[in-house]
């Protein structure tokens, strides 16, 4: 049941910090992570690996995006990432030492399971599927598998689902890291991303309590027609997610751009109608990024910011900022990702459109 909240979404959103705790779950010690948690044969095959394959849909797939970003830093193995329906009908060339991963809510995505059975007949060293729902297909088919442990979804948007993806695939990450001989990752470092890991909980509630300010916030998308999300990075991922949140339950036309594209073409949208939503997390892109802010701001553009709380970057006319607290780089697209669902849902509640069931849109997509 929906219990105090309005809409299953909602309560969805107020459950992360909860069920991001159930994803580390036993599956962490002070150190590192245990290997076994994703089966007795991951550590030999994780030291096989030499490229990664990661294939999935929609929110899943901006999942996928941002692993990619972590385990090329971290683990330091070339990561391809493909929407499923792309990668099934084309000849994909699988390098020597291939891991193909599939990532999948539902574990029964029409897409996602032809891509994994016909990813088996293309010379894998084996398949890891991270999904949250035990027995699935995909579960079933898969060689290792990580559940997710979200617990049951029932809005169509997916939220809690995307970010206890987000927590599996650093899992992954800091498990090939272990498992490989050269990974750029340090012993020291590895041990940082642990413990923050840990306070992942209380950091996600303190931006859940951000809730009515970003409720305010909503009130300038209610009237728009189109807005834009910017990104860097890992970011980039959480951008386009947070576009499609937007897009999904509010009907208004949302695109995301990485923030170094936007001369390349996007700028030429921007005008005092098309409000810029832009993530801003301490990290060594930020200076990067606020020029960009400042490009949109001189073409009129009302800039909307989500940043860290260090990183300077204070309200001025026409642009609003809400600040989050600091966390480990390596975890912020996970936060980051919060404060946009719950714009979305805002955004959907004062549009008056039914959050939970989209128009044209089913929970899981088992047919092509
Ligand atoms: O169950 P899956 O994760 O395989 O579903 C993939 C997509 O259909 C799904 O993520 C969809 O994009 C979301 N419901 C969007 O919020």
């Amino acid at each position: 049941s929906k219990g105090e909240y309005r809409h299953f979404m909602l309560k969805e959103i107020y459950e992360q910090p909860a069920v991001i705790s159930a994803a580390l779950e036993g599956r962490l010690s002070d150190t590192g992570v245990l290997v076994e948690s994703f089966g007795p044969e991951a550590a030999a095959l994780f030291a096989r690996t030499r490229q990664i394959h990661i294939i999935a849909c929609g929110t899943s797939y901006h999942a996928g995006l941002v692993a990619r970003y972590w385990l090329e830093r971290y683990a330091g193995v070339p990561v391809q990432v493909e929407v499923a329906s792309e990668y099934r009908y084309r000849y994909p060339v699988v390098p020597e030492g291939t891991l193909f991963v599939t990532l999948s809510q539902s574990g029964e995505t029409a897409d996602t399971l032809a891509a994994l059975r016909y990813a088996k007949t293309l010379g894998y060293i084996g398949a890891l599927g991270i999904c949250n729902v035990p027995g699935s297909s995909l579960v079933r088919e898969s060689d290792l598998t990580l559940m997710t442990r979200a617990g049951p979804e029932i809005g169509v948007a997916s939220t809690k689902a995307f970010t206890t993806q987000l927590v599996a695939l650093m899992l992954f990450t800091l498990a090939l890291a272990k498992c490989r001989d050269k990974a750029p990752l340090s012993a020291d470092e590895q041990t940082k991303i642990v413990q923050a890991l840990k306070t992942l909980m209380p950091i996600c509630q303190q931006v859940l309590a951000l809730d009515s300010e970003i409720e305010t916030l909503s009130q300038a998308f209610a009237e728009k027609h189109h807005t834009l999300f910017l990104g860097r990075g890992a970011h980039y991922p959480i951008a386009l997610e947070g576009a499609l949140k937007l897009k999904e339950i509010s009907y208004i036309h949302a695109e995301a751009y990485p923030a170094g594209e936007l001369k390349h073409g996007p700028l030429a949208l921007v005008d005092s109608e098309m409000p810029v939503i832009s993530v801003a997390p301490n990290d060594d892109l930020l200076e990067k990024l606020k020029s960009n802010l400042q490009e949109v701001r001189a073409r009129g553009g009302e800039l909307f910011v989500f940043a860290d709380e260090n990183v300077g970057i204070h309200a001025q006319d026409g642009i609003q900022v809400l600040h989050l607290p600091h966390i480990h780089e390596a975890l912020a697209p996970l936060l980051y990702t919060l404060p946009l669902q719950l714009l979305s849902y805002h955004v959907a509640v004062l549009r008056g459109t039914d959050v939970d069931q989209p128009r044209n849109l089913a929970k899981s997509v088992t047919v092509e």
